[in-house]
């Protein structure tokens, strides 16, 4: 079953609140949020989040949505400061002008700046309907956006001499995948604890891929600028195990992902799921071999 109309409904509904004080707001800083979110890249977080919230029991499909498309909003947040001048310098995004470049560098921090404010109004809205997941889903996105084990502190490691290259990559990205099985859990009111383990694996196999595909792949395929690992000097799985290596570890990670699934109602539809998203990732031999 496609997920993509019911994460594509919360996206918008997230959006609409944001752009709701649009009387007597700024359009540009408005339409720079649309243009931030819309259209979407894969999704993957949400689509993450929501099947484990499904796995689990989908009781509050609302809590659900919210815990979804906050996550969303974080990582397109990420995203928009990620290709500013300051930190990869990057024109393109989603296969159009990034942020910065679409709009200026003053609005593409504030939309990053308000694109996360609203991730956490969006969880706070749904308090009325269990103040305790709320409050939970609060607190979980806080600790796996910010310092010390979020986004800001993988993007925190790139301004310090030597990076230790699990803790970078487990921040940088690690945390919004252990944030969409753990907060799919809680919105669904599981204990979030034996989920962190499938989030990390996921988490850590969705970077290698991205290190490979930055590597193998051209700007056109990636619709981002490619080769910027080398460009910028950062360790990556390619630069450290080399392209044979890089797919070595990230079948392996995989393999350990769907064994990691906890036990809940919906495990075999789960496990399918992590599949499915396992295929993607891994590059074709194709591409591999264009590489070589
Ligand atoms: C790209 O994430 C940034 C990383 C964390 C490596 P995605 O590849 O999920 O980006 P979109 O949302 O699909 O564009
Ligand atoms: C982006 O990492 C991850 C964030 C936390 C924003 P990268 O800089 O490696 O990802 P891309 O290649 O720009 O998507
Ligand atoms: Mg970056
Ligand atoms: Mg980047």
């Amino acid at each position: 079953m496609t997920l993509t109309p019911r994460i594509e409904a919360a996206m918008a509904r997230a959006i609409t609140i944001g752009q709701a004080r649009v009387a007597g707001a700024p359009p540009g800083l408005a339409s720079a949020l649309d243009y931030a979110v819309t259209p979407g890249g894969a999704r993957i977080r949400p689509t993450i989040c929501l099947s484990v919230a499904m796995a689990c029991g989908d009781d509050i499909p609302e809590m659900s949505d919210a815990a979804a498309s906050a996550l969303e909003l974080i990582h397109c947040a990420s995203l928009v400061h990620d290709d500013m001048p300051c930190f990869d310098d990057a024109d393109l995004r989603r296969g159009k002008p990034a942020v910065h470049k679409a709009y200026g560098e003053p609005l593409a921090l504030l939309t990053g700046d308000s694109l996360i404010v609203l991730a956490f109004e969006v969880l706070a809205r749904e308090a009325h309907r269990d103040p305790r997941r709320s409050a939970d889903l609060v607190v979980h996105l806080a600790q796996r956006t910010g310092m010390p084990g979020g986004i800001c502190a993988g993007q925190g490691w790139e301004s310090e001499e030597k990076i230790d290259l699990r803790a970078y990559h487990m921040a940088k990205t690690g945390a919004l995948f252990m944030a969409a099985t753990q907060m799919g859990a809680i919105a669904a009111g599981q204990d979030p604890e034996p989920w962190e383990e499938l989030g990390a694996r996921i988490g850590e196999a969705f970077q290698v891929a991205d290190d490979l595909r930055d590597a193998l792949l051209d700007t056109e395929a990636l619709g981002k600028p490619a080769a910027q690992d080398v460009a910028h000097g950062r360790p990556s799985a390619v630069t450290e195990l080399g392209v044979d290596g890089a797919i070595r570890r990230l079948k392996d990670i995989l393999s350990g992902a769907i064994a990691s699934i906890p036990s809940c109602p919906g495990e075999a539809a789960l496990a399918q799921m992590v599949n499915k998203t396992a295929e993607r990732l891994v590059p074709t031999q194709a591409a591999a071999r264009a590489a070589r």
